[in-house]
């Protein structure tokens, strides 16, 4: 059985018609072609498909397309704009923290959760942030350094804005 959804996804108004157990993660893929997000364990565990969903960090494999319905979805498609990197891509490469880049997408996408939330977030708040996002790669101590700098980074970007 398929259910007609409509779901904001980096901006743009999308509408499909999806069955009613295919993931957001299956969705944003499969049918929009988004492939950021990525499926690693396809159980809660590992954060490389975390999207933002209505403004809170998500795992997509657990959320059904249909449970999206009428909300809005940032995907790490979104972050950049204007051929720019975000604040926090650029960081992940400045520090280092992007290395087989499978949990990048995901790891971003819980830096920018945290972002929206708390703009100014101490070393305890990022890592409790984070802490549902697996890396094989890096120790983690490039990502904690990336999101620091993109957060000192944004906070600078908005006062030249004043
Ligand atoms: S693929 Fe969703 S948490 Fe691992
Ligand atoms: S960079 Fe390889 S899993 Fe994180």
């Amino acid at each position: 059985m398929e259910q007609l959804i409509h779901i904001t996804v980096n901006g743009t108004k999308e509408e499909a018609r999806v069955p009613a157990g295919m993931t957001l993660l299956e969705f944003l893929r499969e049918r929009l072609y988004l492939t950021g997000a990525k499926e690693g364990c396809g159980s809660g565990e590992c954060g490389a498909c975390t999207v933002i969903l209505d403004g809170k960090a998500v795992t997509s494999c657990l959320v059904l397309a249909v449970e999206a319905d009428g909300k809005e979805v940032w995907t790490v498609e979104g972050e950049a704009s204007d051929g720019k990197l975000s604040a926090i891509q650029q960081a992940f490469i400045d520090e280092g923290a992007v290395q087989c880049g499978f949990c990048t997408p995901g790891m971003i996408m819980s830096a920018r959760a945290l972002l929206m939330r708390n703009p100014h977030p101490n070393d305890d708040e990022i890592l409790e942030a984070m802490s549902g996002n697996l890396c094989r790669c890096t120790g983690y101590e490039p990502i904690l350094a990336a999101v620091r700098r993109a957060a000192q980074q944004e906070s600078e970007d908005v006062q030249d804005e004043r």
